[in-house]
């Protein structure tokens, strides 16, 4: 039996290297990134728009955040802007992003940052861990990309490419402190923000789920799974868990001159503090009435089918039933004509249930 002397073994590769000197020629051109040419002549990231855009791409693709990004740094260019923004209207702007509760704790934590840090983001990873809405991944992000302090940065994309390179075979999400320490490893002193976010450009555009594009990888000659031709296999993924379905109704309510009747939600539960059309009450773990006779009051109700939208961790399936009142009694709402409708705050399994009842309405893909 032989083993390893220090002389014997290979050397480990470099990967901060290797991946930096990929990104300086393949980074992808992001509204919120300062790319390696304009680091070199000094541009550095604005700590607000690096956590608007972490906040915006939690559970969200790039391509979906975009236009979101746009619009909000657009109409809130600075922290203390959308501090001084009414919470309705962020609610408004972030509708169809989904996940609302990000966007209550986006304004909170614009709240404490202009009301508790003179309008700075804290620049270490414990100091934004105390901000509202700001977990582990968020602050280790926000502290390398937008302060290039050192930090180990381990999203989805992430996660994928150390599982292959090492053939990490433990399931996650138990494999997630091997990943975090193997991440930790690799990350340099020098340009840790970039090395960050090469990693996500690597996952996102070579290192993918499916059919990985290894031939142009910097990990190439080092990747255990790429030797191994096993990439597809990792990262292990937990056994799957069947989705329950939840049943429920919704009231589409129209007004004879067309405006639409609308209600706030409760700020608890699923889409909390957002607008919606009247609905029965489901939740995660049971369903709601389905017929016509749990409206919130009479009216000459017809079905316009059933609508279904995912949510993590169920699916929900609203029969959308609609008519034309003359009076509504006690609604707790508000009536909404047809060109105000559009910038209400309306999540998208809301836009589904309407377009049932106005197939025209919402064009879909459109926030
Ligand atoms: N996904 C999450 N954060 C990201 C970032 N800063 N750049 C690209 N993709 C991301």
């Amino acid at each position: 039996m032989s083993s390893a002397t220090p002389s014997q073994t290979a050397p480990e590769p470099d990967l901060a290297a290797l991946l930096l000197a990929w990104y300086d020629r393949h980074a992808r051109a992001l509204p919120w990134r300062v790319s390696p040419a304009e680091r070199v002549h000094g541009v550095v990231a604005d700590p607000y728009r690096v956590w608007l855009s972490e906040i915006m791409l939690q559970q969200t693709t790039v391509q979906a955040v975009k236009p979101y990004f746009a619009a909000f740094a657009k109409r809130w260019p600075r922290v203390t802007d959308l501090a001084a923004a009414e919470t309705e209207d962020v609610m408004k702007a972030w509708a169809g992003l989904g996940y609302y509760s990000r966007a209550r704790n986006l304004k909170r934590c614009a709240d404490v940052v202009a009301a508790e840090h003179g309008g700075r983001f804290p620049d270490t990873e414990e100091g934004l861990r105390t901000l509202p809405g700001i977990g582990p991944y968020t602050a280790a992000a926000i502290a390398a990309i937008a302060f290039d302090r050192r930090a180990a940065v381990v999203d989805g994309n992430i996660e994928r490419v150390f599982t292959r390179l090492y053939e990490i075979d433990t399931p996650l999400p138990s494999a997630k402190t091997e990943i975090r320490a193997a991440v930790d490893a690799a990350t340099p002193e020098q340009r840790p923000g970039d090395f960050a976010q090469g990693l996500m450009d690597l996952g996102a555009t070579i290192c993918t789920p499916r059919r990985p594009a290894c031939a142009l990888c910097p990990f190439t000659e080092t990747c255990l799974a790429r030797l191994s031709g096993r990439q597809e296999q990792f990262p292990v993924k937990p056994a799957k868990k069947v989705k329950p379905v939840r049943l429920g109704a919704a009231f589409v309510a129209e007004r004879g001159d067309g405006a639409v009747l609308l209600v706030k939600r409760p700020d608890q539960g699923l889409l909390g503090g957002m607008t919606g059309v009247p609905t029965t009450n489901w939740t995660v773990r049971a369903d709601g009435a389905t017929s016509a006779t749990s409206a919130p009051f009479a009216a000459d109700w017809r079905s316009r089918g059933v609508v279904s939208h995912v949510f993590t961790h169920f699916e929900l399936r609203l029969e959308v039933f609609h008519a034309v009142v003359t009076a509504a009694p006690d609604h707790g709402g508000w009536w909404s004509d047809s060109d105000s409708l559009p910038g209400e705050a309306l999540p998208t399994v809301m836009k589904k249930a309407l377009r049932a009842a106005f197939p025209a309405l919402f064009r879909k893909g459109k926030p």
